[in-house]
């Protein structure tokens, strides 16, 4: 090698350590430059940026400065159900993955053991499919107004209400703990077409969901199909908020009617069976109703009963 040469790259190297280091303790990407980034492309290329990002990561530092508490990762729930396979998700480079879809998709197949997903608290706007095949899945959040999934697809940009979830359970024996599912769009106005926006729809058989936090306004939880508990939970919405076929019980949870205005009339289930040979229902046991406005208990008398009003 000539003198010209290991100059260069002498100073290669010391550039793009130097702006490496920095970057720990940089947020604003744009005071890094152009080079900065072109550096960083041929360490991760190199390997030599995975072995100095998991320096970093033991030393408890990420690239935006950010002190990582592990503690978060340490929960109660890995002991009470025997879980072997715990995945961490956090957008501050803390955790393995920074969105739950990714961390879904690394769930192993039909794996009889459970495995826990732990979200740091924040708003992930994704739209989560858990699919039949991630059975045994336990998902934790930091509380249901500090971890939050959210995405704002509707009937009419999903093609059909059921569609226009959040998120999506089909596995079944899935658990949830302390998280909030939401649907952010717009609260439709009473009588619009296409406006229903599901927060989370749960099709799997054997789910369980803990301190959860359901959010929307028209059709926010849809309770389809299998069967269900949930165990201090909030629910609200403006009509049909809590609809489908499933077979539940609601035990200890907040159900909070929100009309889109003081003459709206609100409703509260729509339970979708179809004759009294089902077994299907929803039982809702020591809950607490709030909220404004008249409010119903089943609007549509699904097979023949007259509807209720509440308050
Ligand atoms: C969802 O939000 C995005 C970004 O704000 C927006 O472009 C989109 O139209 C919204 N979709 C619906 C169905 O409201």
């Amino acid at each position: 090698m000539n003198t010209n040469k290991f100059w260069f790259w002498s100073s290669v190297t010391a550039i793009a350590l130097l702006s490496f280091v920095l970057s720990f303790y940089t947020t604003n990407i744009s005071i890094r430059g152009i080079e900065v980034i072109f550096m960083k492309r041929i360490f991760e290329q190199s390997g030599i940026y995975e072995i100095f990002s998991f320096i970093g990561k033991s030393l408890g530092l990420t690239r935006s400065g950010v002190t990582c508490d592990t503690t978060k990762w340490k929960s109660a729930l890995i002991a009470k159900y025997k879980v072997e396979l715990v995945l961490t998700v956090d957008q501050n480079g803390c955790g393995k993955f920074n969105t739950l879809q990714k961390a879904v998709a690394a769930v192993p197949d039909n794996s009889p053991k459970p495995t826990l997903i732990i979200l740091d608290a924040g708003t992930y706007k994704e739209k989560v499919l858990v699919g039949v095949k991630k059975i045994n899945l336990i998902i934790q959040g930091q509380g249901y107004q500090k971890t939050m999934i959210t995405w704002n697809d509707t009937a009419a940009s999903s093609k059909g209400t059921i569609y226009s979830y959040t998120v999506c359970i089909d596995a079944k024996n899935f658990i949830a703990y302390d998280i909030g599912f939401k649907n952010t769009a717009p609260r439709p106005a009473p009588g619009a077409v296409g406006g229903q926006a599901v927060a989370l729809r749960v099709r799997g058989d054997q789910s369980a969901f803990y301190n959860c936090g359901f959010f929307g306004f028209q059709d926010t939880l849809n309770d389809a199909e299998g069967r269900h508990y949930f165990k201090h939970c909030h629910i609200e919405g403006t009509v049909d908020f809590i609809f489908g076929n499933a077979r539940s019980l609601y035990q200890d949870c907040e159900i909070n009617s929100v009309p889109s205005g003081a003459k709206a009339i609100g409703a509260i289930a729509a339970q979708q069976r179809a004759s009294t040979k089902e077994k299907t229902g929803f039982s809702f046991v020591n809950c607490k109703i709030g909220g404004s406005g008249k409010l119903f208990l089943q609007m549509a008398g699904m097979i023949g009963e007259t509807p209720k009003e509440i308050s």
